[in-house]
């Protein structure tokens, strides 16, 4: 997998990806990651990239030639045209689903705005994807472009050690990771949940997929819909509402 940044900031995003896990990915050799400096494609001696909106208002916008060279030059250098994902607060909201679909792709470019914005014309004519990370706004494209990097790359094949883990966690069927436990076995006066103590693998899995729909239901409900659960998980979930509904009745009475 083969990420491009086209950035104005590329000390800022290797600075970041360079480090844990995905520095180590790129060592391997699994990832590799560029930070195409926007700068570099500047039409004027001063190294310009931006200038005032037409018909007026605050800030400066990214012109679009740089944007637009900097792209081509790459797509000289690999000899096809990858995807461009526009990280803007206005596109998709980013999510675990979306981070699968990327990740099947050999070769991404992650297009990071600053000031008011890049020119319209650019993004017409690269522009693939548009992705946020939320609602809310950064003062740049370089941090959601690092969030998605290191999402899509725990999903490369070899780079998480434990294979497993990349679909255990949250979000696996919908349903948050259940909590973990490691020594001392008495913190503090609490102690390991006994059952973990047990080595007895079929109550401890069972334990931790009613631990995950507990912990789903308190906070992210809005999950459940789409978890596959068993006949008997399902249950597990109606006595948990049941008990719910049954504390907001004896809070009214109070
Ligand atoms: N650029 C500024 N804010 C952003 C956000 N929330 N997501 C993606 N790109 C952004």
């Amino acid at each position: 997998m083969n990420f491009h940044i086209l950035t104005l900031f590329p000390e800022m995003v290797m600075g970041g990806l360079n480090t844990s896990i995905t520095g180590r990915a790129m060592e391997k050799g699994l990832i590799s990651v560029e930070a195409i400096n926007i700068r570099d494609y500047s039409h004027d001696k001063h190294r310009h990239v931006d200038d005032a909106p037409y018909g007026g208002g605050a800030g400066m916008v990214m012109q679009p030639g740089p944007v637009c060279e900097a792209y081509e030059d790459l797509c000289g250098r690999l000899g096809k045209k990858p995807r461009v994902i526009y990280m803007t607060p206005q596109g998709k909201v980013f999510n675990q689903k979306i981070a699968q679909e990327l990740a099947e792709e050999e070769d991404l470019v992650f297009l990071c705005g600053h000031y008011e914005g890049i020119d319209e014309r650019a993004l017409e004519l690269i522009c693939t994807d548009y992705l946020s990370i939320g609602d809310y706004v950064l003062t740049g494209g370089e941090l959601p472009a690092m969030v998605m990097i290191d999402c899509i790359s725990r999903l490369v094949p070899g780079v998480l050690n434990n294979e497993v883990s990349a679909e255990v966690e949250s979000f696996h069927d919908n349903l948050l990771e259940y909590p973990q436990y490691t020594r001392p076995e008495i913190f503090r006066d609490m102690a390991v949940p006994p059952v973990l103590l047990t080595g007895h693998h079929k109550n401890i899995e069972e334990w931790r997929r009613k631990q995950s729909i507990k912990r789903t239901l308190e906070r992210r409900p809005d999950l459940l819909e789409g978890a596959v659960l068993s006949k008997k998980e399902r249950k597990y979930l109606e006595e948990l509402l049941a008990e719910d509904s049954e504390t907001d009745r004896q809070e009214m009475k109070e």
